[in-house]
């Protein structure tokens, strides 16, 4: 089965087409990171516009690389959860015109679980049940993964998502959006404990978390030395604060394989790229016995093959949608 995706959550307009969920024919990215990187972060007004010039070229190429025409297609997949709504909006409209017009089943998939879904990918062998730490932009969150489309979230964030406290203090610190991809670069070769960062515990809550006293600490940390007119080297504040993020989520981790005795862990979402995330996470997954996933690079970030993917997982269980399909800004994964 080829199922033609589209996904415009965000800062990407792109399209794939896969095969049976794990065969890759075609996978176009069209990124606005430049425009953004501007602003310092995504603005999602030129997010919404920028879908709406790209979209209908990139679903063309992702046609032409998979040398498919629409007929050749068994159903037209989009993102249409959760998100920037105005961006969502782009390739949902798109979709539903697509899959009309070609006369297509139409599947609506959820963002994170195309994140999780993005290991069917790289992994052939890789299958439910697991257990999830998906790490993005918007989301953080420790997500039992009973089957390709069943899920119970055991454990979120509180406030920030990783790749916000990322990206917040990347830019607290002058180092270009997307400021997690950058940290990560910086930190190389930085000492990881030249400052202390709080570490700070939900009560009651063992596998949930907290970032946004980190990433306070770290803007009261420049501030205070930029009134000191102090030089602070933000290799090594990189390093720190990098550590600091990765150790709040191996410590949930931890307890969380110690409660649901998992045999295997994935990671996924943007953050799931972090060098550091990838090396505590294996150590941690070693010395527990459990095999560690993650995406290549190439398929961290958002993308259509990942939502291909998961599409055919929610085809299977019978979820077409009609034309009355509608975005939603925010939705959980087991909703
Ligand atoms: O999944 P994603 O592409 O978009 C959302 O769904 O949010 O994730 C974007 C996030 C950003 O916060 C970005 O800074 C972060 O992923 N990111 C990284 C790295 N590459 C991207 N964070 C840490 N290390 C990286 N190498
Ligand atoms: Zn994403």
């Amino acid at each position: 089965m080829k199922i033609l995706s589209i996904e415009s959550s965000c800062d990407e307009t792109a399209a794939a087409v896969v095969e049976n969920g794990r065969t890759v024919l075609s996978n176009i990215v069209a990124s606005q990171v430049e425009e953004h990187k501007l602003y310092g972060g995504v603005v999602p007004e030129i997010a919404s516009r920028r879908h709406c010039e790209a979209v209908s070229q990139v679903v063309n190429e992702a046609l032409e690389q998979a040398k498919a025409s629409l007929q050749d297609i068994d159903a037209v997949a989009v993102t249409a959860y959760p998100g920037l709504i105005g961006a969502l909006l782009v390739g949902v409209n798109f979709a539903k015109g697509l899959a009309f017009s070609a006369n297509k089943p139409l599947l609506s998939v959820h963002h994170l679980r195309s994140h999780i879904a993005a290991n069917y990918i790289c992994h052939p062998d890789l299958k439910p049940p697991f257990l999830a730490l998906v790490v993005s932009g918007g989301h953080t969150s420790f997500v039992v993964v009973k089957d390709y489309t069943s899920y119970e979230i055991i454990g979120a964030t509180r406030d920030d998502a990783a790749g916000e406290a990322l990206d917040k203090a990347a830019r607290a610190m002058g180092l270009p959006y997307p400021g997690g991809l950058h940290m990560d670069k910086e930190a190389v070769g930085g000492n990881d404990k030249a400052f202390a960062f709080p570490n700070p515990i939900v009560d009651g809550a063992p596998f949930d978390c907290s970032f946004s006293g980190l990433k306070t600490s770290v803007v009261n940390l420049l501030h205070n030395a930029r009134q000191k007119n102090e030089a602070l080297s933000i290799k090594d504040l990189s390093a720190s604060y990098l550590h600091a993020v990765v150790y709040c989520l191996t410590r949930r981790m931890d307890a969380a394989l110690d409660a649901y005795k998992f045999d295997t862990v994935v990671l996924a979402g943007g953050v799931s790229a972090n060098s550091v995330l990838r090396r505590e996470m294996q150590i941690l997954c070693d010395k527990k016995g459990v095999k560690l996933y993650y995406p290549h690079l190439s398929l961290c970030g958002d993308n259509a093959a990942m939502v291909g993917a998961q599409a055919y997982y929610e085809y299977q269980t019978g979820a077409i949608v009609d034309l009355t399909l509608n975005a939603q800004a925010t939705r959980e994964i087991d909703k």
